[in-house]
């Protein structure tokens, strides 16, 4: 039993859809959440700048007694995952491994797509992980930037979306694939419109759901699963407090945000 918070980070609101899948999993935990919503996008930067951000987001949540952490960014978990888990003495999970996980026992026909932002793509990390569950998978793979932007804007199920969609999804529709990755913590709320463009023969994968149960199987086997049956407590913490904040961040974890502190994350 141990009632230390679980530390999670992301880039800005988008990790708070692993929030969500946290919450329902894992109902009677703590979490303290950073996002860092003054550098938004990570996905188009470097992997020297993500790695260097993810460091502070680290030493944030280090600073917080927390009990291990979630990588919430489809971004920093592939860019910067092995270093941040060696460099820091705490278990930490990113969302590429439960997620190839997830698509390798999707797939039947071995053949599969992967969207996710530019960063996540340039970097391989999901076919890496997946080639080690199906070996002879066929993957196709497409960065879709404007999702993000989209999502944000609350126009995740709008002609604009489904337009968006169709130009980035029209190649990996003619690949035969069966199983679609949503390698991006905003991908999930376009769930609706990117099935609309594949088609029904086409499975989503939110890794998200596939993390949350990777991060109780840890709890479990470390014992430090907290079984306290008062209310779990939520804290929220970003680098700029911009307007609109609960509204955008409230879609994204299915329920409304309180106790949102502006920090300065250029101190850790
Ligand atoms: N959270 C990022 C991800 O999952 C998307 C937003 C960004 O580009 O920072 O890759």
């Amino acid at each position: 039993m141990d009632n230390r918070p679980i530390g999670v980070f992301d880039s800005g609101l988008g990790g708070l859809t692993v929030v969500k899948e946290l919450m329902k999993c894992l109902p009677g935990e703590n979490i303290i959440y950073f996002g860092d919503t003054a550098r938004i996008p990570y996905g188009t930067r470097s992997n020297e700048a993500v790695i260097r951000y993810s460091r502070q987001s680290m030493g944030f949540l280090m600073s917080k007694g927390i009990k291990m952490v979630v990588i919430a960014c489809n971004t920093v978990s592939s860019v910067a995952l092995g270093t941040i888990a060696r460099e820091f003495k705490v278990p930490v999970l990113g969302v590429i491994e439960p997620g190839a996980k997830m698509a390798a026992d999707c797939t039947r026909n071995q053949r599969m797509g992967i969207i996710g932002t530019r960063a996540t793509i340039r970097n391989k990390a999901y076919e890496k992980a997946i080639k080690t569950y199906v070996p002879n998978v066929e993957i196709y793979s497409t960065a879709c930037t404007l999702f993000v932007p989209i999502a944000e804007e609350g126009w995740s199920n709008t002609r604009i979306a489904l337009l968006t969609a169709e130009k980035y999804l029209d190649n990996m529709k003619a690949k035969d694939i069966d199983t679609l990755i949503l390698g991006c913590t905003h991908f999930p709320l376009l769930e609706e419109t990117i099935s609309q463009v594949m088609g029904p023969g086409v499975k989503l994968v939110n890794p998200a759901v596939g993390t949350a149960l990777e991060v109780k199987e840890t709890l479990r086997a470390n014992n430090s699963l907290n079984i306290n049956d008062s209310d779990a407590e939520y804290h929220f913490f970003v680098s700029d407090l911009g307007e609109k904040f609960e509204d955008i961040g409230g879609r994204f974890l299915g329920k409304d945000i309180k106790y949102v502190q502006k920090i300065d994350i250029e101190g850790y």
